[in-house]
Parts: C-alpha cells; sequence; structure tokens
C-alpha cells in the first residue's frame, strides 16, 4: 500500500513522527550515527578471538553486534545511578590551549581526578586488562559494561570537540547557525556535519558512508594505518595520544571561522567533513586494535 491511500491525517501523523524521532536523535553525543560507525568499523578489524570474547561479553540485546550497543553510555548518563559517568564522555584544555595533558586536564568539574575521557578509558581498558592478560583475575568488575564504556570514549575521545576549551564547554556555549538551523558548535561536530554528509553524499544510508570510509582504509589511508594502532612502549592503548590530537584538530578546524552567531554553510561542511571522517576511521581502527590486544589468547597462553 503506497502513500496515495492515506488520508493527510496519517501523514501528518507519520510526518511528526519523523520529526519526533529526528529530535530523540539529536540530543546525543559523537551522535548515534558516529559511535555506530566507529564501532562498525572496528568490528570488521577485530581478529577471531577477539571478535569471540565481544561477542561473549555483548549483553543480549545487541544481537552479537558491538556497533547496536555503542550508544549505551549516552542513554543511561541520564539516569541518577549513571549520573558520575557524565564528565567521562570529555576533557577540557585551559581557554585557547591547543594542547592537553593529563595531568592538568584529566578532572570533573569539583576536581576529582581521573575523571575524564582519557582516565575513563584507561580505567576501562585495565578492568579488562586484569581480566583477560593478567595474573590473576581482579575484582569483579562487570566486563560487558567495560566494553560498552570503551567502545563509547574511544570513539569520543576522537571527535575534536570532545576535547576543548572549558570556558564554552568544547563548543556547547557557541551558538551557531547550521546552514538555516540554530545549534551550537559542539553538535554540528557530534551530530551535523554526519547528518548533512549522509544526505549530500550517502543517498541518507549510513551503510554507504561507513563503505566509503572502509575503503579508505584500505586504500587512500592504508600507508597509515600501523601508526595510527602503533602506542610507543608497546602500551595496550594511548588515550593522550587521542586526546592531543583532537584538541589540534579542535584549534585548527572546529574553533576556526566558527565565532559566536556565525553561519556555516558549504566552505565550513566540505573542509571539514574530510577531519570527520578520518576521526571515525581513526576511532575504529584504534578501538579494534585495542580489543585485539586485550582479546588475544596467544598473549594469555604464553603467560599462563
Ligand atoms: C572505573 O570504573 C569503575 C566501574 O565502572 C567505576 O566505579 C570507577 O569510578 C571508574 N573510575 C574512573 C576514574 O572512571
Ligand atoms: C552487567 O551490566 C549489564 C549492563 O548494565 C547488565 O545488563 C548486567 O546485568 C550486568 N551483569 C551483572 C553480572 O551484574
Ligand atoms: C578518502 O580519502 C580522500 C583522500 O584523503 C579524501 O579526500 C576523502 O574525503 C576521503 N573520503 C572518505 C569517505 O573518507
Ligand atoms: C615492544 O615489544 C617487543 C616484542 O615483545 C619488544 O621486542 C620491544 O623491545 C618492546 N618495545 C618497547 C619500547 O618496550
Amino acid at each position: 500500500m503506497g502513500f496515495g491511500r492515506m488520508g493527510w491525517h496519517e501523514l501528518l501523523w507519520i510526518g511528526r513522527l519523523l520529526v519526533l524521532m529526528q529530535l530523540v536523535h539529536g540530543v546525543v553525543g559523537w551522535g548515534k550515527d558516529g559511535h555506530y560507525a566507529v564501532c562498525k568499523i572496528a568490528e570488521g578489524y577485530l581478529t577471531k578471538d577477539a571478535l569471540a570474547t565481544v561477542r561473549e561479553l555483548l549483553p543480549d540485546l545487541a544481537g552479537g553486534e558491538l556497533a547496536s550497543v555503542c550508544s549505551w553510555p549516552d542513554d543511561i548518563k541520564w539516569y541518577y545511578k549513571w549520573h558520575w559517568t557524565s564528565p567521562l564522555h570529555y576533557v577540557d584544555t585551559p581557554d585557547f590551549k591547543c594542547n592537553y595533558k593529563y595531568c592538568r586536564d584529566c578532572h570533573d568539574s569539583y576536581g576529582h581526578k581521573n575523571s575524564c575521557v582519557t582516565g575513563a578509558i584507561f580505567n576501562y581498558t585495565e578492568q579488562l586488562f586484569s581480566a583477560y592478560q593478567g595474573y590473576s583475575p581482579q575484582l569483579s568488575y562487570n566486563l560487558t559494561e567495560a566494553l560498552m564504556f570503551l567502545a563509547h570514549y574511544i570513539g569520543d575521545v576522537h571527535q575534536p570537540l570532545h576535547v576543548g576549551f572549558l570556558g564554552d564547554l568544547g563548543g556547547n556555549t557557541i551558538t551557531v547557525r547550521w546552514y538555516r538551523r540554530k545549534t551550537n558548535l559542539h553538535h554540528v561536530w557530534d551530530t551535523m556535519i554526519i547528518d548533512s554528509a549522509l544526505k549530500t553524499f550517502y543517498r541518507s544510508d549510513l551503510g554507504v558512508m561507513i563503505q566509503a570510509i572502509e575503503r579508505n582504509i584500505t586504500d587512500a589511508w592504508s600507508n597509515d594505518i600501523p601508526s595510527w594502532e602503533n602506542c610507543g612502549h608497546n602500551q595496550t592503548v594511548c588515550p593522550n595520544l587521542y586526546a592531543s590530537e583532537s584538541v589540534r584538530l579542535a584549534c585548527k578546524f572546529a574553533y576556526r571561522n566558527a565565532t559566536p552567531g556565525s553561519t556555516l554553510e558549504d566552505e565550513y561542511f566540505l573542509s571539514r567533513l574530510p577531519i570527520v571522517e578520518k576521526r571515525l576511521a581513526q576511532g575504529g581502527i584504534r578501538l579494534a586494535t585495542v580489543l585485539n590486544r586485550l582479546f588475544n589468547s596467544e598473549v594469555k597462553i604464553a603467560r599462563e
């Protein structure tokens, strides 16, 4: 049955539903699409061992797909029980400082140390490490939650404005127009650039966008992948590096020409989209690399 048979009432109702879905969709972090893309890309680069362990850890509602629960930390942070996780999605640098330092920057607004996105990445990596690579099993952390937090926060730390200035809350208080729509700069980078790209270049199909990014991973960027994966000193994960890259990109691309009240259009969109796509790729590759290191059974056997 086509739309031809529907009355205006039905069409209006569908229209409102779509608007409502857009709104609900619009309030989350690197939007749902960004997190989905990072995790979907990561899934394609997991080793057999890592994929098996990820599937073991995933909650039933994930249907065996990591990408389907990668926005879980955004969904829960509004609940009282999970309120303490809100500061774990970002880290702020002092105003107009285009560098990041763990000791200086990783704390929440009450000054609690390690309460920031890079601290959380260390925390959940350590929990999984001690469970899967450690000599003795650690305390009873919920490793399902650890996996979902880690996957989400590795995505977040790659969004340049999740490592932005304290004074404007990572662009949240910078009101701008995105074409005709009033929004803020943080939201532009979480969601609007990806939304516009989907409509303009990818037939509104996130799968098509992800495939385009994956093609670049195997093609245009293939020589860079080892350097994305590398952590130096054989570390399992290196969120300080990811955060340093992000704040540099925030200064060079996100904040530039996006002063309060400005209207951002084609020029901004087309020059920033490649940055966004590359960050989604780097987030995905690095998430896969970390999970591969954590869940590699060979290392575990060697240590036992
Ligand atoms: C580390 O994770 C545990 C379990 O979720 C949590 O209780 C603790 O507060 C976390 N610490 C930091 C610094 O994020
Ligand atoms: C672990 O966390 C998930 C998600 O919050 C929850 O559904 C599950 O019941 C928890 N498992 C245990 C053993 O507490
Ligand atoms: C692919 O890489 C090229 C060259 O770096 C870049 O111009 C283009 O925007 C990239 N496309 C995607 C989807 O990442
Ligand atoms: C990293 O690990 C390799 C192989 O285990 C080892 O040969 C190398 O010395 C290590 N490098 C550092 C900097 O620890």
